[in-house]
């Protein structure tokens, strides 16, 4: 059989993108070999945020006494929370592929590997299938990247070393875990098993957290983090791993920490190998595939969306990606606008950011004014944060007088920020940002406070 269109993994790039091309009317193949919803719904945000939902509910029945609330035996249950993760993960899990067969897209459960093109038709391998299609569309993901200090690989091997798979379905909360970057995924499970008792110490090489992240919101999350007990070691770098703990080096000295397990998070690299890419001749760049903004790779009538292209490696953007994909294939045009989408760092608090960061806008020589308000101008916020000291900062313009930039700590950031976003790729001007009517009270009203104090 002929395919209009196959697709290689099943993430969310893939998935998305068979739906929607499902739902056009095209007929597709979804090629998978290891777990439909890829990284994100088995062993990435799905299951992480289950757990840190857990944490979350943990903290506040033991910090309750000052809600009025007493609560005297609160017990985090590990065991408890990664059942009901898999539960969620399988609930999911379920739905995609319901969908996806309600959209009679075709699932082949196996490896596919590019054979190459015969006539107008690229041909895919899985077992001893050959399938052909008239597109492909490459939505293989990343995988964690595995530095090479000494001991790593033992380290993996044995079990004390970790990587974002591993310690989603630990049996029991280590007594000590050391977390080797202060990224995304080191914060978020920082956070986790901090609240769920380990001694958490993140070691990080450059000399602040959370990478891109505005300095003054990562400063705010570190001190949170801080009273929390989490412990950083900044500037450092890890030198060798071994079964007690790591060596680091900081300000040329060398220092050792013991610890019952070992995180490494210091980021994900494209899956561009193994599976026979190259006899596309597809061009790669900085490690990942090279798209232009509609998701086209060199070679005509192939696309690549998702982590594989490291743009920005988020599953939303993958899922904005897969949709502009399959617009172009269908004639309609769109493209990928990447400087509004959001990020989000899902700690408690939670951390988001939209745009430049002042630090990013005077790089560029942008002239912009900006306006940081504390999220305490938010009833909401004071009535269900006691002793909350996050922020909004806001990031104008001076000549258009329209959003750059938006930066929030603070709870509830992660289901508000899109309507910054709006704002931003509507370029709307801030004079018709504050006829805007924010429902009160609510958080997202720091908002609307910091665009009336530029
Ligand atoms: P990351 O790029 O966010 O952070 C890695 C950190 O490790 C950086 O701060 C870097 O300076 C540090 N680092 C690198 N080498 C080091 C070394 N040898 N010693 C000490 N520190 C070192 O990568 P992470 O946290 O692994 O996440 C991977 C990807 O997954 C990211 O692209 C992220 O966007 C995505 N992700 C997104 C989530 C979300 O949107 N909430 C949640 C989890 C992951």
């Amino acid at each position: 059989m002929s395919y209009d269109l196959i697709v290689l993994g099943g993430g969310p790039a893939g998935y998305l993108a068979c739906e929607r091309a499902g739902h056009a009317g095209l007929k597709t193949l979804l090629i998978e070999k290891r777990f439909l919803g890829g990284v994100c719904l088995n062993e990435g945000c799905i299951p992480s945020k289950t757990l840190l939902y857990s944490a979350k509910i943990y903290d506040y029945a033991r910090h309750s006494k000052k809600y009025g609330i007493t609560t005297d035996h609160a017990m985090l249950d590990h065991k408890t929370v990664v059942t009901r993760k898999n539960k969620v993960v399988k609930t999911l899990v379920g739905g995609i592929r319901s969908k996806l067969k309600s959209y009679h897209v075709d699932m082949v459960d196996g490896f596919g590997e590019i054979l190459g093109k015969s006539g107008e038709e690229f041909r895919v391998q899985v077992d001893n299938t050959t399938y052909s299609g008239k597109r492909v569309l490459i939505a293989t993901g990343s995988l964690p990247i595995t530095p090479p200090i000494p001991g790593t690989e033992d380290g993996l091997a044995a079990g004390h070393v970790l990587t974002n798979r591993e310690i989603l379905d630990l049996n029991e909360i280590p007594s000590s875990l050391v977390i080797i970057g202060g990224g995304v995924i080191g914060l978020e499970m920082a956070s986790y098993f901090n609240s769920a008792g380990s001694s958490v110490t993140i070691i990080e090489m450059l000399d602040h957290i959370a990478g891109y992240t505005d300095s003054d919101i990562a400063s705010i999350l570190m001190k949170n983090y801080q009273k929390k007990g989490i412990q950083f070691q900044l500037s450092s770098k890890v030198t060798a791993i071994n079964a007690d703990g790591v060596v680091y080096e900081h300000k040329n000295q060398q220092f050792s920490i013991q610890a019952d397990k070992i995180l490494m998070s210091i980021g994900r690299r494209p899956v561009v190998e193994g599976f026979g890419l190259e006899k596309l001749g597809v061009e790669l760049v900085r490690g990942g595939i090279k798209v232009d903004e509609t998701t086209r790779t060199n070679i005509p009538n192939v696309y690549a969306a998702g982590d594989v292209n490291g743009y920005s490696m988020l599953a939303h953007t993958a899922y904005r990606e897969a949709e502009v994909c399959i617009n172009t294939i269908l004639g309609k045009k769109d493209q990928v606008r990447y400087h509004t989408i959001p990020s989000v760092i899902y700690t408690n608090p939670e951390v988001v950011s939209l745009g430049e960061t002042e630090e990013t806008a005077r790089e560029k020589g942008l002239d912009f004014d900006v306006a940081t308000v504390s999220m305490r101008y938010s009833g909401r916020y004071v009535a269900e944060n006691e002793g909350g000291d996050g922020i909004c900062k806001v990031l104008v313009d001076k000549q258009y007088r329209h959003l750059i930039g938006v930066h929030m700590i603070g709870n509830y950031a992660s289901e508000i920020i899109y309507g910054a976003a709006i704002m931003m790729e509507m370029e709307m001007r801030i004079e018709d940002i504050k006829e805007i009517v924010f429902p009160h009270p609510t958080v997202s009203e720091a908002i609307r406070e910091a665009i009336f104090e530029v």
